[in-house]
């Protein structure tokens, strides 16, 4: 055995990431982020740390464990570690930190959030499969009465608490909502199938998700299938200057098949890992901000409209602004299509009350009444016609100069 992950570490002992890295801190290691690898006599003096830690914590009783600062997204944070075997090494110091309740955050923290995660790749790579996947084992069945409407986005709940799921053609999604200036996707998947490798899309796909600062996940997928070469995967990547981490990269590989299910837990498991070290956060009690993922008429409801909350919450009544449009939310429904009330931040919701379609990628905003709604309309409406009256006063003239000069 020599050198160990930081996040292994980290998930074998149970601990956070954080908590790691503060240990590391202390005993002045360097390390460029969790995926840098220690020495094994590192690992020993944290195994030593941690034992004493917990010592010192039983030695209180009454107090809540402080070791780690974060309150996880998962209600069953370190629900894992337990289920690992008794024997494994460490153990003395992993079962006394797992026991540790999730800490609870001070009261002025803004709370965590669910990372959203867009899924990218070459076409029949098995992107739409994944998800597939992902939605009938992760996401609980109630279709209330029914409806299956389709929207663009589902919440798939695992151990490690919610994940969103953007669940339209991806490039697509990715990219128009992008040249809005919005970025709905903290982190992005992409789909290489094992029997084919990289492939023209797969490397859009990849320039997309670099040019977005987005982390990267590759799923290699179809590892089901007896021609599939994963290994071809990682060399080609590699090529690419994508070092997978087998390698001594940075970049996490996922073999997986949609298929059997194969390696999905472990994807779900990185996503939870890469949204942790993203420490994603947003404020539910915040100032209501969104994005437009999709907009569509539906021929008995209406217009509809697929919002992802970023900041804030959103009620049904509450009087939306998009562009230089407005509505009104009459109702709202869930990714499972049930009725709800009020959606907070990583939420995908569907909105019924917009007169027009509003386009993928546009902001949202709330306002307090109709009225205000009406003003932030009349001012956006007023910034463009001078906008519009400065361009063409400047192309007129300028021209003729051009041509005179
Ligand atoms: P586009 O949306 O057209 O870009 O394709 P996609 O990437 O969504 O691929 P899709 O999920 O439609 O899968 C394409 C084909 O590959 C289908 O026939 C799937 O059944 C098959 N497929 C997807 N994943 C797997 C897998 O893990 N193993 C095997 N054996 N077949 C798979
Ligand atoms: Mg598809």
């Amino acid at each position: 055995m020599s050198k160990v992950r930081i996040y292994t570490l980290a998930k074998d002992l149970g601990v956070e990431n954080h908590k790691m890295l503060e240990i590391l801190d202390g005993l002045g290691v360097s390390y460029k982020s969790v995926s840098s690898t220690i020495e094994e006599d590192t690992v020993e003096l944290i195994k030593e740390i941690l034992a004493e830690e917990a010592a010192a914590a039983a030695a209180q009783p009454a107090q809540a464990e402080t070791s780690s600062q974060r309150a996880t997204p998962a209600p069953s944070s370190g629900a894992q570690a337990p289920s690992a075997p008794p024997s494994s090494q460490g153990a003395g110091a992993q079962t006394a930190v797992t026991e540790a309740p999730a800490a609870t955050a001070t009261a002025d923290e803004v709370p965590h959030r669910a990372p959203v995660v867009t899924i990218m790749g070459h076409v029949d790579h098995g992107k739409t499969s994944l998800l597939d996947y992902i939605r009938k084992t992760k996401v609980a069945a109630k279709e209330a009465g029914g409806i299956t409407q389709h929207v663009g986005a589902f919440e798939a709940k695992t151990s490690k608490g919610r994940i969103v799921f953007i669940d339209t053609p991806g490039h697509e999604a990715f990219t128009t909502i992008r040249a809005r200036g919005a970025n709905v996707a903290d982190i992005a998947i992409i789909v290489i199938a094992a029997d084919d490798s990289l492939m023209p899309q797969t490397r859009e796909a990849i320039a997309h998700a670099q040019a977005a600062k987005v982390p990267m996940i590759v799923a290699i997928n179809k590892i089901d299938l007896p021609q599939a070469d994963p290994e071809k995967v990682k060399t080609d990547l590699t090529q690419l200057n994508l070092v997978p981490e087998e390698y001594g990269g940075d970049l996490v590989v996922v073999p997986v098949s949609a298929k059997t299910g194969e390696g999905v837990e472990d994807l779900l498991e990185y996503i939870s890992l890469t949204a942790e070290i993203e420490d994603l956060r947003a404020d539910p009690k915040g100032k209501f901000s969104g994005v437009i993922i999709e907009g569509k008429v539906d021929k008995q409801a209406g217009v509809l409209a697929t919002v992802m909350v970023q900041e804030g919450t959103l009620h049904v009544g509450d009087f939306l602004v998009v562009g230089e449009n407005y509505g009104k939310i009459k109702a709202m429904t869930d990714s499972a299509g049930a009725r709800i009330k009020e959606a907070g931040p990583s939420t995908p919701v569907q909105i019924l009350g917009f007169s027009t379609v509003p386009a993928s990628g546009e902001k949202v905003q709330s306002a307090k009444n109709e009225h205000a709604a009406r003003e932030v309309i009349a001012t956006r409406v007023d910034v463009r016609r001078d906008e519009e009256n400065a361009r063409n006063r400047r192309r007129g003239p300028r021209t003729l100069e051009d041509i005179m000069g």
